[in-house]
């Protein structure tokens, strides 16, 4: 009997997935298709699949073309499969002609003719109207922010606002995107969503007045400064009927959220302390290094660190303290948050001119999680227990460099309904962390009130 096997993600299941699984059992006798995990998906920077895996399977085996069909999950799986199915054919489309061939020391591997004019990409950018993306704010982020766009489907950057018009100028020329500097109300009406960018004084109105109008708003952190605005903005948001996502990107790594499941599940047993420290020294200069009023380490740095605490152990905090090393004119190079909870506890640490070991690590009764700068941008995490020869890693692919494209496919699948819940970073989670920023907002202006 000739045994044939076949992989694909098959999303929105279409002529020519069917066709190439009739063409695929064509080749033998048995045919084992491989339908792709989401996990496994995201991982090899496919973000926003439609269907759920169940629904993939379903459609393959509603063809009645495969005899057996079974999930991939991991990369070298493939090599896995073949020797323990006893696979004699290795098969996929001709867009992956080439790609393969290291399969062939195992079994024969065949290119088949792919479908013309259709694709799942084609169907998905078609479900949904592409979003059309005005970026506020043309400095350092945005064209990290506009490179990132461009490996998530279902977007578009078609603008980008300043109101400084030397730096839009700058920014149009460079990117060919199109700015404005004068006309904020117009800059809006050829957009359907925004992202903020701008500086962080001036997020709170741009996403006031991009929600008014009817934007999905993507905003930078500190999206406010102060818990009731916070509070305001995502009431006008559901008033709207529009999403309101605050940019903290580590919240959408795939890699933090199994970094946080592991530390829910039982693993490291009851969760009692959890510490997180992030420092980056400025450049002289810069705005992290001389805004004494909207910039420092805790404005730049402090949601990064807050968030792991804010996931995992809520805000019902019951004695919090907050203090920092202020330099020049009253801004915090340093800043520490200790949070305490009905038996459990918590450190924010976060320096933009003092540097320290960036860790997070999330003490429990059996063990502790500690990952690693940068573990913001989250690729690996060890479990260690008393036992110090007991190490549990675990690893991520992670596509990009900063991890953007997570939040923006967040964004975007947020924004069309197909993201499922809000689980990732909560409305309420983000206000949390404005409640916090408010009190250290206050906390240093008293300081700088001192200082005259
Ligand atoms: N396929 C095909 N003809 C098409 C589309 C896909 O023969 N028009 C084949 C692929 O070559 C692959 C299998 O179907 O062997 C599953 O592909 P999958 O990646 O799930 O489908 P695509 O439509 O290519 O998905 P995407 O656009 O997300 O890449």
């Amino acid at each position: 009997m000739k045994k044939v096997i076949t992989y694909g993600s098959f999303d929105l299941f279409h002529e020519g997935h069917y066709q190439i699984l009739k063409k695929a059992k064509a080749l033998g006798d048995h045919l084992t298709v491989g339908v792709t995990t989401e996990h496994y998906d995201q991982m090899r920077g496919k973000l926003n699949l439609v269907d759920p895996i169940m629904t993939r399977i379903e459609n393959v085996r509603k063809t009645g073309f495969a005899d057996v069909i079974i999930v991939e999950d991991h990369e070298g799986q493939k090599i896995e499969d073949i020797q323990r199915y006893g696979i004699d054919i290795f098969t996929l489309g001709s867009d992956w002609a080439g790609r393969f061939d290291y399969l062939k020391q195992y079994c024969e591997v065949v290119y088949l003719p792919r479908t013309a004019g259709i694709s799942s990409t084609e169907l998905r950018d078609k479900l949904h109207n592409v979003v059309r993306i005005g970026i506020i704010g043309t400095g350092r982020i945005a064209p990290r922010f506009l490179k990132e766009t461009s490996y998530v489907s279902g977007i578009e950057v078609v603008s980008a606002f300043n109101p400084e018009r030397d730096s839009a100028r700058t920014f149009e020329e460079t990117y060919q995107i199109q700015t404005g500097s004068e006309d904020f109300d117009r800059f809006l009406e050829g957009t359907d969503a925004v992202y903020v960018a701008s500086p962080n004084e001036t997020h709170s109105d741009y996403v006031r007045k991009a929600l008014s109008a009817g934007k999905h708003v993507l905003c930078e952190k500190p999206m406010t400064f102060t818990y009731a605005e916070a509070v305001e903005l995502y009431q006008l948001a559901r008033k709207q009927g529009v999403t309101l996502m605050e940019g903290i990107r580590t919240a959408y790594l795939p890699g933090f959220i199994h970094l946080l499941s592991t530390a829910k599940d039982g693993t490291i047993g009851e969760i009692c302390d959890v510490e997180a420290c992030f420092t980056r020294i400025g450049a002289p200069g810069s705005r992290e290094m001389t805004d004494a009023r909207y910039s420092g380490a805790f404005l730049e740095y402090g949601s990064y660190t807050m968030l792991p605490i804010i996931k995992l152990l809520g805000w019902d905090y019951e004695d919090f303290r907050l203090e920092s090393i202020y330099g020049k004119d009253g801004i915090d190079i340093f800043t520490k948050v200790q949070f305490s909870y009905k038996n459990r506890l918590a450190t924010a640490k976060c320096g933009a001119g003092v540097k320290s070991e960036g860790e997070l690590v999330i003490a429990g009764t059996k063990g502790y999680i500690i990952a690693k700068s940068p573990w913001w941008l989250t690729r690996e995490f060890s479990v260690r227990y008393e036992d110090p020869g007991r190490i549990e890693r675990h690893e991520f692919a992670f596509s990009g460099e900063d991890g953007f494209r997570y939040e923006i496919a967040e964004f975007i699948s947020k924004i069309n309904g197909t993201g499922g819940k809000d689980y990732k970073l909560t409305a309420e989670e983000s206000i949390a962390m404005a409640d916090v920023v408010e009190r250290f907002m206050k906390k240093r202006q008293e300081y700088r009130k001192k200082l005259g």
